[in-house]
Order: structure tokens, then sequence, then C-alpha cells
């Protein structure tokens, strides 16, 4: 252990370290199940964005053994519009898994804890030392960032991980896990954000190798993922009697589980009416962009139709959501 920085770092936490619903700051630790829904709702999700939706889980789903208990259709509806939903069924069945073969206690050991659904190598480890303060190392985006500056790494982050792993393992407080990785993220959230860096307030900025240097915020480097895109067609298609037909989404796969306009690549309609309105979304290594299409049908290959009242009750993507907005459902 470092053990400066890694000091420097809790005193600062202590001071300036957020308060957040899923943290018990001064020594408590919050409670195994808090951990887990915030730790899955955080993958790849802003603080910002998850604080409302876990407001909601929470109320909605207090204990693990309501989650497990609700239909997975209720975890869904909860979670629309925050993205990434087969986190969503992974944690239902995680907290059924709880429950069923855990007797309702979270376990407390890797090899278990692993065998969960959902949770990677990052969120195993974040789950123990925030559950249980068990001397694990975090390495997010934040931790990389922050390791990459401090030693002004400057190689591309995928050619480097073995050594940022081992430099940030060094820096961690191993008998206080929970605090350590609270701390890093915030400093990584806080001060050694990706642009513009509040260098002046940071408490590593003595050993910063990139401190006053001008490539701090080209740092760190990683290879640039290609997005896919996919440019198509989605159809609101109306019946007679005015109501709209929505489909469900396979149970696997991008969006799994939720309620959508079926839409397509190539044009399906010979009478559709392209309305010239867009909708557009970027998933992970997805861009896509859909044209909104109407057309008066009273059967379709697949899905149901529904009245455009009843629409509020069943999840939508966020893109899906788009569509209703601008077609005025
Ligand atoms: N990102 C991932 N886990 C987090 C946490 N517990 N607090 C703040 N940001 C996070």
């Amino acid at each position: 252990m470092s053990i400066n920085l890694t000091k420097n770092l809790l005193q600062w936490y202590d001071l300036y370290g957020r308060d957040l619903p899923w943290r018990v700051r001064g020594g408590a630790h919050p409670t195994p199940y808090v951990v887990l829904v915030s730790e899955i709702m955080l993958q790849q999700t802003t603080v910002k964005t998850v604080l409302p939706y876990f407001e909601r889980f929470m109320n909605r789903f207090p204990t693990v053994e309501a989650l497990a208990a609700a239909p997975l259709e209720e975890v869904y509806l909860c979670w629309q519009g925050l993205g990434y939903y087969t986190r969503a069924r992974s944690l239902h069945t995680t907290a059924e898994m709880i429950v069923r073969d855990f007797g309702g206690k979270f376990p407390v050991d890797k090899e278990n804890v692993k065998k969960l659904k959902g949770l990677g190598a990052y969120t195993v480890a974040s789950f123990l030392a925030l559950a249980f303060n068990q001397s694990e190392t975090v390495v997010d985006g934040n931790v990389i960032r922050i390791i990459c500056r401090l030693y002004h790494l400057k190689q591309p982050v995928e050619e480097i991980m073995p050594l940022i792993r081992e430099k940030a393992e060094m820096l961690t407080d191993k008998e206080n896990a929970a605090d350590y990785a609270s701390a890093i993220m915030d400093l990584g959230a806080l001060i050694c954000t990706p642009k513009k860096p509040q260098c002046r307030l940071c408490p590593w900025q003595e050993a910063c190798l990139s401190y006053g240097k001008d490539d701090i915020e080209d740092i760190p480097r990683r290879v640039k993922a290609i997005k896919k895109e996919i440019n198509g067609f989605v159809y609101v298609i109306r019946n007679k009697n005015g109501e709209v037909l929505i489909r469900k989404r396979t149970e696997k796969g991008l969006l799994s589980g939720l309620y959508e306009f079926p839409w397509s690549e190539s044009y399906l309609f010979e009478n559709a009416l392209k309305s010239g309105l867009t909708v557009t979304h970027v998933f992970t290594h997805i861009k896509m962009r859909l044209e909104i299409c109407f057309v008066y049908a009273d059967a379709f290959a697949d899905g149901f139709f529904v009245k455009v009242s009843d629409l509020e009750s069943y999840p939508f993507s966020t893109l899906m959501k788009k569509v209703r907005q601008k077609s005025l459902l």
C-alpha cells in the first residue's frame, strides 16, 4: 500500500466525499441489498441518472424478498428509461437466487458471489468491498483514468490493463476497502474528471506525474471502438378502432423483454405514410436512426393491438419512448 497517497485520499473523502443514498458514511456500511441494486444500476450509467431510479426502485422493492416475489414485468416498468435492460432481468434472477438458494442471506464469499447473475469482475469486487469491506480492488473507468494520469501512462488502456490493475492494487487500503472504493470513485467524479480536471484541489497533486502537463485531458488513451449504424423505419400501426400495435422483444439480446413498435431496416409497407420524423439513439455498439411511418392495418405478422391509453402499462426503451413522444401517443 502506498501509505501517504492512500491516507491522503481517505482524509479527502472524509471532508469532501459525496453523500449518496446508497452510502452510509462514518464507519457503518449499507446493506448488501442496497449495494447490489446501486452497483447494478451504476454499471455504464451516471450517478445523476441513477438517483431517481434508485429511489423509486427501493420504494417499490424495499427488500430482496420483495424483489424476488415481484413479476419481472414490474421490474422492467421500474427500469424503463435507464437502459441496458438485461441488468433488470439479472437483478431479478439474483434476488430469486438469494431467496431460494441462499435462504435470503447474501453470500459473503467470492465463489458464491460470482454465481449471482449480472455481476462481472468489476461488480463482484465493488460488491464485496462496499457491502462487506473485503479487501478487493475496484477498477472502473474512474480508477483507470486516475491511475493513468497519476503515472502518466500514455499507452492505450487496452494494452496496459495488467499494469493499471497492479498500480490500483498497490494504492488500495486493504483494511478500509469500502471507504477506499467510494473515495477513488469520488476523486474520479469530482476532481480527476475526463475534461477540465480540478488538479489544484486534488489530494494527489504532488505525486501526480501528469500535474501541470498539457496532455492531461488526453489521458487515458483508448483504441476507438467503431459504432455500427442502423438506419431503418419504425411503424406506428393503427387499426380501425384507433388502437396501436406493439410487440414484445425476445428475452435475449438488446432491449430484451421490453415492448416496441415494429421496426425494420428495409421498408416494409407499400401504403405507409413516411412522416419525415426521425428518432435516434446510441446504444453501446450501435447508433440507430429510424424514420417514423404511420400505417393503417388490422393485422400484422406479430404483436397485438392496445388502446393508446394503455401504453403506459408496458415498459418501453428510451428509443421507443421517443417514438411515442414524436407521434403523440
Ligand atoms: N459508480 C459505481 N459504483 C458507484 C458508487 N457506489 N458510488 C458512486 N459511483 C459509483
